[in-house]
């Protein structure tokens, strides 16, 4: 499955993919091209290390969401990507990109949802006095970290946890979680009913 990783910051979920291509724990899964939505984002700096294609565009150099997100799906068609991980990509993605790839797209969230979606899921569930937190992998769907959850880990929140404790903590266990997911959807082993996705023992 050729995939396409959509990243705006440190990158360090899009390591992990990679990491487990290179490891031989994704199989079926290639990475082709690593897009951001911010010029200057060390991912990109990753995705040339690794020798993946990266490309970046700046939504505000175009009139609209559906105009940005058209730009970038003609390089994704270029490239023949069949799916896409969106790995610490921080913003919502339209009905362009969503009916361009249906069931096709992956997000990873640091809570377990569906607690505390949103740009904030490690502050939001420590300031809410949450005692185990986690990841999700779920699809994308039109709402906000609303879609089919694929996995999920938790983790314990701690007395004397700051923010970024938690987040540590919490990434840690992103990064298994994503390339579990990925391997699953890139095997053709996950099948959705209504909101469940069920995970298949071999392709049907
Ligand atoms: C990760 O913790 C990811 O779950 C989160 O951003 C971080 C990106 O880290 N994503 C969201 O909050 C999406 N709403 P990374 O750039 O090191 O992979």
């Amino acid at each position: 499955m050729r995939l396409a990783v959509f990243a705006s910051g440190r990158g360090s979920n899009f390591k992990a993919l990679v990491d487990a291509r290179r490891d031989g724990r994704l199989p079926e899964a290639e990475f082709v091209l690593c897009f951001s939505d911010k010029t200057n984002a060390p991912v990109l700096d990753i995705a040339r290390e690794a020798g993946i294609e990266t490309l970046h565009f700046s939504p505000k150099d175009f009139a609209s969401r559906e105009e940005y997100e058209k730009a970038v799906l003609k390089h994704l068609e270029a490239e023949k990507i069949e799916g896409i991980c969106l790995a610490g990509y921080m913003r919502l993605v339209g009905s362009t990109l969503l009916e361009a790839f249906p069931n096709r797209i992956l997000n990873i969230h640091p809570a377990l949802l569906p607690s505390f979606p949103g740009l904030h899921g490690q502050r939001d569930a420590l300031e809410y006095g949450a005692k185990v937190s986690g990841c999700t992998v779920h699809f994308v769907d039109g709402g906000v970290d609303t879609g089919p959850i694929v996995v999920q880990r938790a983790v314990p929140v701690l007395d004397d946890d700051t923010e970024e404790t938690l987040a540590a903590r919490i990434v840690e266990q992103e990064h298994q979680a994503y390339p579990e997911a990925v391997d699953l959807l890139s095997r053709g082993l996950l099948r959705i009913e209504g909101r469940r996705v069920v995970r298949l023992r071999s392709a049907d």
